[in-house]
């Protein structure tokens, strides 16, 4: 009988210490999904000097040391064979790495007869300086995205990704942020994956109450994620002090204050498509609708422009009249918009009388587009000004 270093049975969140190959054995539930970061095996314990001067230590820890390609080899068949048996007929693995491991991975899971769905390109738009000017600046790690088998199918949330996305099918290059530092204030691993990162995985392939593994969890990144999705979690690791800060991050989500915080945070996603909420009165906006023409009077009183960040992934308009008639367009252009001045808006047969100019929205007012949930337009002081907000806080995820 092997019993959890951590365990809360009310959310299905359990984390054991020991070596995954014997923990994946000993731990005999099945899984939905498994997420895996494991050792890249790059650390070479020793420092250097970048181009630009800063010292750069390459030890991740004792775990990742640098060794030869047969025991990397024997390594990855070892976990994934065992990761294998403890999934579902319809499970899937999501593998992460770099070149150094990732081909092999690669190589690892065809020789094991899983069907490889996917390679997820992670660009990080914030990547680190790499230390040499002899090769491109690294800024992408890679995720292999893998079902059980060829012949059972694997859930994809089609439909919610492609939403996200615009409205188009979401692409396999993923432009996501380095982990952040409010991510960082239970502990720092050193390989800490980004929230949002998971939050997008587990979307995209699992349902709410599934079971989801992480053999190499660290500081748990993917049981947080999946905590604060509705799914359940086992995660392993060697290293008490990394299961540690998983357990602080874990412990912190009991205030739900907090967990919807944090919910609300790792779903920014810095490319979502945005939405363009907007209260008229009710004349003025039967008159937009009928136009196709929604206006924002440009700036304050003394004329000035603020376009605030989001602006550019702007892909709809969300119009309504003090909370009430709320009705969701599509723009016709992504994140344009033009300046108009009073007297044109006047030619199309509207009468704007706070300021000389206007920006212009343009828009389809014949079709509407279909959403769930419209909370929190009422806001108050702010109900009549424009707000730009994340289409996920409209389409009601989880
Ligand atoms: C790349 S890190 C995972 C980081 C994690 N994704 C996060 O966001 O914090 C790999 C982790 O695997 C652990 N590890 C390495 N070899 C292991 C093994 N054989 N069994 C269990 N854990 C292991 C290390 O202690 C390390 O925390």
């Amino acid at each position: 009988m092997i019993f959890p270093y951590y365990s809360d049975q009310m959310h299905g969140f359990s984390l054991y210490k020991g070596d995954a190959m014997q923990l994946l054995t000993e731990v005999t539930d099945k899984f939905d999904m498994v997420f895996a970061d494991p050792p890249y095996f790059l650390s070479k314990g020793f420092t250097i000097k970048t181009k630009s001067g800063y010292i750069r230590t390459f030890d991740k820890g004792e775990w990742d040391k640098q060794t030869t390609p047969d025991k990397v080899e024997d390594f990855n068949r070892r976990w994934l064979t065992l990761c294998k048996d403890r999934l579902n007929n319809h499970g899937t693995i999501w593998v992460s790495g770099t070149y150094h491991n990732i081909f092999q991975v690669a190589n690892c899971l065809i020789g094991l007869d899983f069907k490889i769905l996917n390679i997820v390109v992670w660009q990080k738009s914030d990547p680190p300086t790499t230390f040499t000017n002899q090769r491109f600046n690294f800024s992408a790690e890679y995720l292999i995205w893998a079902r059980k088998t060829e012949k059972v199918a694997h859930y994809f949330n089609y439909d919610l990704t492609k939403e996200l996305n615009g409205g188009v099918h979401m692409p396999d290059v993923w432009k996501i942020p380095s982990v952040a530092n409010w991510e960082k204030k239970c502990g720092k691993h050193p390989t800490q994956k980004p929230l949002h990162l998971l939050y997008r995985i587990i979307l995209a392939n699992s349902r709410p109450g599934d079971k989801i593994l992480d053999p190499f969890a660290g500081s748990c990144t993917t049981g947080i994620a999946a905590r604060l999705l509705g799914r359940k979690f086992v995660g392993f690791d060697l290293d008490e002090k990394y299961l540690d800060i998983g357990r602080r991050r874990y412990e912190q989500l009991a205030d739900e204050t907090i967990a919807e915080k944090m919910l609300k945070k790792i779903s920014e996603n810095p490319e979502e498509v945005m939405v363009i909420v907007n209260h008229a009165r009710k004349e003025l906006r039967e008159k937009m609708i009928e136009t196709g023409i929604c206006y924002l009077r440009a700036g304050d009183s003394q004329g000035s422009l603020l376009v605030t960040s989001g602006f550019e992934r702007l892909q709809y308009l969300l119009l309504h009249t003090s909370g009430e008639n709320v009705e969701m367009f599509r723009l016709k252009s992504k994140g344009s918009f033009q300046i108009w001045t009073k007297e044109t808006l006047e030619k199309y047969g509207f009468t704007p009388e706070h300021a000389p100019y206007y920006v212009v929205l343009k828009f389809d007012g014949s079709k509407t587009v279909e959403f769930k949930r419209y909370s929190r337009l009422k806001e108050g002081l702010n109900t009549y000004r424009a707000k730009i907000r994340p289409l996920s806080d409209f389409i009601g995820i989880k």
